[in-house]
């Protein structure tokens, strides 16, 4: 079942559900899905965003999710989803809408003609702290962030709108809908997975979101030149993106083998747990040709 978070309840966020219709006091305009469940958060996120959408695939490469909301996230989700959230629902996206400088916003107003920025989709971004980093350090580029994580995306829109990130989006849901109905071919400038979730048993190596089918329509929504950037601490799920990237003949290794550790990529937090058991981090660096 899914659930809510208000204030500090703890509670089941399962995003791909939403919450029973009774549990909480309806909001002024009382909107509900299909099965009459409200979202979760009034303004947030589409309770399910679309019908079919997450639940077609029947293997999801992310976990069901508990989690609590703070006060902080819940308020930052409640204004900023109508400005900079995306559901991920299956319907075709105009990224240079999407990016419109001000989207939602008074500076809309005073940036006419702007040129949409060349955008890089980031897969899995957990807290958010590392995209909002490299976001603040490359306003020119859009920075497409997706997650199924709620108290993650609450956490990134307060960071970036208390950095003034005109140029990070957050999508809701999960990033292979979003790479298979909704981007066009060609319009990404490039890819980030950092530290995706290893599925060490053997039983769950089929969760793993680096395969090669992921990575042939990964790759057909890249634009020449587009840089794929994964990072893992998973030493066998290192070889297995490596096997993986290698083999596919639209990418090329802009290094032999692993590559060294970019200055520009951030510690994230899972990069830190990793390294504080002692794991190696690989990060990997190919080019769309
Ligand atoms: C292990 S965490 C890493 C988070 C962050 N990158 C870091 O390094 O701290 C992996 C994240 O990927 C997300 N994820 C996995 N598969 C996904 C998918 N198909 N679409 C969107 N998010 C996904 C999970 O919800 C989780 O938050």
């Amino acid at each position: 079942m899914g659930g809510k978070a208000w204030g500090r309840v703890t509670v089941d966020l399962d995003p791909m559900a939403s919450s029973p219709a009774t549990d909480r006091p309806a909001p002024a305009d009382d909107v509900r899905d299909d099965a009459g469940r409200r979202p979760m958060f009034p303004d947030g996120p589409a309770a399910r965003p679309h019908p079919g959408a997450h639940h077609e695939r029947r293997i999801r490469t992310f976990h069901p999710r508990r989690g609590r909301v703070t006060d902080a996230q819940a308020d930052a989700i409640n204004r900023l989803w109508r400005r900079w959230g995306l559901d991920i629902d299956g319907t075709p996206l105009d990224l240079a809408a999407l990016f419109a400088p001000g989207r939602g916003g008074d500076a809309a107003q005073d940036s006419p003609g702007t040129p949409p920025p060349p955008v890089v989709l980031e897969i899995g971004f957990g807290m958010g702290d590392a995209t909002a980093a490299m976001a603040a350090a490359d306003p020119a580029t859009g920075i497409l962030a997706v997650d199924v994580h709620t108290p993650g995306q609450g956490n990134l829109l307060h960071l970036a709108e208390d950095a003034g990130l005109e140029n990070v989006r957050v999508g809701n849901g999960d990033a292979v809908v979003l790479l298979r109905d909704m981007l066009a071919p060609a319009s990404l400038a490039g890819l980030r997975v950092y530290f995706p979730d290893p599925w060490p048993k053997a039983r769950h190596h089929k969760r793993r979101l680096i395969q090669p089918e992921f990575v042939r329509l990964a790759v057909s929504r890249l634009a020449p030149g587009a840089v794929v950037h994964c990072a893992t601490d998973w030493e066998p799920y290192a070889e297995q993106m490596l096997e993986v990237l290698s083999a596919e003949p639209a990418l090329r290794n802009e290094h032999d083998g692993y590559a060294p550790r970019p200055a520009f990529r951030p510690m994230t937090k899972f990069e830190r747990q990793g390294l504080a058991k002692g794991h190696v981090v690989h990060d990997l660096l190919f080019t769309r040709v």
